[in-house]
């Protein structure tokens, strides 16, 4: 049984206030789901003070990427042997905001993927198509593609150690939730898809939505057999919201 994973990718949002404020606003109603697991992910430059927050509470820590060097001449990048010293647990990868502003493309999210595991850490592989995709009915070939470039550099088995987060760009930051009965169809398929390579891996890989995740929204979402939480963006802002998808979660 895979369980609930609730995720806030703060994006870049935050102060030494916010993060205090909301940290320990979520404590409780995360104390409360106990069967459902909480990370938040906070800008690189929050990570010391949310570990600090975090130290009496089972909510996990996440960075919202990491580069592919574990150290030296590497002006600006950050390492994610590094996160470890912060207690980071989960790092997201591929972010559609960092492949297309960033110009990230499969290759690199599948050599970082890499280095976050060699680093201990566990990747949050966010694939997802674009409205242009969506629209073409191009969402499956999307999304194969982008999980194949990382099974071709590091083989089926690297996703029993990873998430994946099936973020459709058409929906993030939009208001526009994908329906529940839409996005399990996806996560169906990219589920069959693994299967056809490794019928554990893909039963156990918990697999999140994304995109425009709300109170509302959450438990018709959780509802669906292949859906084991969500990867949440604006609402993560929201102590009262972002507690509230975790308690749809319970
Ligand atoms: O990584 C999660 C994010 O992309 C979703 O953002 O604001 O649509 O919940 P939002």
């Amino acid at each position: 049984m895979r369980q609930t994973l609730v995720m806030g990718n703060w994006k870049l949002n935050g102060s030494k206030t916010l993060v205090e404020e909301l940290i320990t606003a979520l404590k409780a109603p995360a104390a409360e789901a106990s069967k459902v697991a909480v990370a938040v992910c906070p800008p690189v430059l929050f990570l010391g003070q949310a570990q600090e927050l975090l130290a009496d509470s089972a909510i996990a820590l996440g960075a919202q990427d990491a580069d592919v060097h574990t150290q030296g001449a590497f002006t600006g990048e950050n390492s994610p042997a590094m996160y470890g010293e912060f207690g980071v647990q989960y790092v997201l990868v591929g972010h559609s905001e960092r492949r297309t502003l960033h110009g990230e493309s499969d290759a690199v999210v599948a050599a970082k993927f890499a280095a976050i595991q060699q680093a201990g850490l566990v990747p949050v592989l966010c694939i997802g198509e674009t409205l242009e995709q969506f629209e073409a009915n191009e969402t499956q070939a999307v999304v194969e593609r982008q999980l194949q470039a990382v099974i071709d550099q590091h083989g089926i088995q690297s996703l029993a150690d990873a998430v994946i987060a099936y973020e459709p760009v058409w929906a993030i930051g939009t208001g526009k939730t994908a329906t529940p009965e839409i996005a399990q169809n996806v996560h169906a398929a990219i589920r069959a898809f693994l299967a056809q390579q490794d019928a554990n891996v893909a039963a156990g890989v918990q697999i999140l939505y994304g995109g425009s995740v709300k109170g509302a929204s959450a438990a018709g979402l959780f509802a669906m057999e292949d859906i084991d939480g969500a990867l949440v963006g604006g609402a993560a802002l929201q102590a009262d919201e972002f507690a509230a998808i975790i308690k749809a979660g319970a």
